[in-house]
């Protein structure tokens, strides 16, 4: 059910994409005591987490107190203007300017192997990733050389009312089309679109690219599905133990879930972040 008020607000204004989850948790939650318990967590998470606030720069510069707060300002400044100049549909869940430029400002900083994310959405984060770990182009004796950060990105292959009720953007047009739209066409060579309800994909995937705690992957994460504490806790669950020391997880519209699982209320708004 789309709610033009209610979602247009959840869009702009970050303490209602807040409670967000803990509207449409509670909706969704069948006994009126589970209702109320799940209610109360989430009204602790969003007290401390608002208490916690960081700004952009702060809360970069927490999980890169080696890198110089002025770049950190200035990529952020960059990664804001990239991000205001998207085009965004009206639908879709696409992250905020700010969670743009710190996707941005991250990838920039840390040189990811890859990027791994959860949630592609209309790809406004996508986008980002992208933007912020471009192509390098290196001459060698026998010619040039090209690198780039390859990204790989979940969504389901059709729309669907999910468990969290936002009604997210019609997938008809597969990649490029409805999820993923705002990958350039340039670099959609480096994007690969793993299709299906993530619950079943990602521990797929992970086997597929045999990682595992012996085998493990520097990466940025970013977590921006379902935005339900057990979704949350699923997807870190998964991830976690085969990410490399100094790997970083960004999450959307953190939860209980999230804080819970990882100890702590490092945050800007309702992005949340943890280096490894
Ligand atoms: C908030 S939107 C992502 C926004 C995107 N990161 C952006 O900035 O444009 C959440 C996306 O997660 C997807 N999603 C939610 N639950 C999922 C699941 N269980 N499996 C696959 N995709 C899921 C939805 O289809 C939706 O496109």
């Amino acid at each position: 059910m789309y709610i033009p008020g209610y979602h247009n607000n959840v869009a702009k204004n970050a303490f209602t994409a807040g409670l967000d989850a803990s509207v449409y948790g509670m909706v969704r939650q069948t006994s009126s005591v589970k209702s109320w318990q799940f209610f109360k967590r989430q009204l602790g998470h969003i007290v401390k987490s608002i208490a916690a606030h960081k700004s952009p720069g702060d809360f970069v510069e927490s999980l890169f107190p080696e890198c110089d707060p002025l770049a950190i300002q200035k990529l952020l400044h960059e990664g804001y203007e990239l991000a205001q100049n998207l085009e965004r549909p009206d639908r879709g869940g696409a992250a905020g300017n700010w969670d743009c430029a710190i996707v941005f400002t991250i990838t920039r900083l840390m040189i990811p192997n890859e990027v791994i994310e959860t949630g592609t959405g209309i790809g406004a984060t996508t986008f980002m990733a992208l933007k912020g770990s471009p192509r390098v182009t290196e001459s060698w004796p026998r010619g040039n050389m090209t690198y780039s950060v390859g990204v790989t990105t979940f969504d389901r292959e059709e729309s669907i009312t999910d468990d969290d009720a936002i009604p997210y953007y019609r997938w008809e047009e597969l990649p490029l089309g409805g999820v993923g739209q705002l990958v350039p066409e340039e670099d959609s060579d480096r994007v690969t679109f793993v299709l299906g309800d993530i619950r079943e994909t990602l521990p797929e995937w992970i086997r597929d690219q045999r990682l595992s705690p012996r085998t493990p992957t520097k990466a940025l994460v970013i977590l921006d599905s379902m935005h339900t504490p057990e979704h949350q806790q699923f997807e870190l669950g998964q991830l976690w133990p085969v990410l490399e020391t100094g790997s970083v997880i960004l999450c959307d519209d953190t939860t209980y879930g999230w804080t819970d699982w990882i100890g702590s209320y490092n945050n800007c708004g309702f992005l949340g972040g943890i280096r490894k």
